[in-house]
């Protein structure tokens, strides 16, 4: 973990509280305006392409970023290109680490995490790509919001120095962080969001194929990620602060 830089933390803490209960438009314009082409938004092919609309709408050029783990569904790879075109924008795909999947496949096979646990197999193929195309940028934009996850995203602030990744000077926004799924859907359909067809077949929060499955009327989303696992686990190391700061 790194220690994160003691003046940046106290400013962004002000940031946090200055802009908790602004729009996720105006979030995204500041973070824009400050980092310019040192930020971009992690994009996992579901809702949180609202982000890509709203900030190509403030600036055409934004960096955009996708972890392509080799297991996601055909319909978030169709997905990516439907973005890519509608909006215009430059996709960067990053790959699973190739040495690290293959040790993982070779020793335990292709679905080792339903008796391992998650954690080894998202360590090479989605951490690791993570890792290298932040290694490029000051700051990134996350799609988390608060309640995707009652037991670790609780407490996501919209704007936080990075617990996990970086150097203590990464700066991480989460402009949706208080948004609910409802306020999204409006924004999807208001704006003619271009979506993931899954969400039509019962999926609500989109990961890795053999990781993801649609969720019943009233079950929550998270119920439907890694759902052999406790709820207070379902973190992939992407977002894994969100639960070694509250532990
Ligand atoms: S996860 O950690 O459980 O997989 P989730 O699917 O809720 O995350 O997505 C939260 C945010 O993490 C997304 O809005 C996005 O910013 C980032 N993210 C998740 N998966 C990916 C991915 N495959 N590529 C890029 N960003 C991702
Ligand atoms: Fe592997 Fe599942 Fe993690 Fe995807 S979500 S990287 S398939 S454990």
């Amino acid at each position: 973990m790194p220690e994160p830089d003691k003046e940046l933390t106290i400013e962004m803490e002000q940031l946090a509280e200055d802009y908790k209960s602004r729009s996720p438009q105006e979030i995204l314009e500041y973070a824009l305006n400050r980092f310019g082409s040192d930020i971009a938004i992690a994009f996992s092919g579901s809702e949180d392409v609202v982000l890509i609309d709203m900030a190509t709408k403030i600036k055409a050029d934004v960096n955009v970023f996708s972890i392509d783990t080799g297991r996601l569904h055909p319909e978030t790879y169709k997905f990516f290109e439907v973005v890519r075109d509608h909006y215009n924008i430059n996709l960067e795909i990053f790959f699973a680490n190739r040495e690290k999947t293959e040790e993982l496949v070779h020793k335990k096979g292709m679905f080792s995490f339903y008796k391992d646990g998650h954690k080894e197999c998202c360590a090479a193929r989605k951490v690791d790509p993570l890792k290298r195309s932040l290694s490029r940028r000051s700051a990134w934009i996350t799609g988390q919001r608060k309640d995707q996850s009652p037991n670790t995203r609780a407490y996501i602030p919209v704007v936080e120095v990075d617990p996990v990744f970086g150097d203590g000077t990464l700066v991480k926004f989460n402009p949706l962080a208080n948004w609910t799924s409802g306020q999204v859907w409006n924004y999807i359909r208001e704006n003619n969001v271009p979506y993931n067809e899954l969400h039509e077949k019962g999926y609500v929060s989109i990961g890795c194929e053999p990781c993801t499955r649609p969720v019943l009327p009233g079950q929550h989303e998270r119920e439907g990620r890694w759902w052999w696992e406790e709820a207070t686990k379902k973190e992939c190391g992407l977002h894994s602060g969100n639960i070694s700061s509250r532990d």
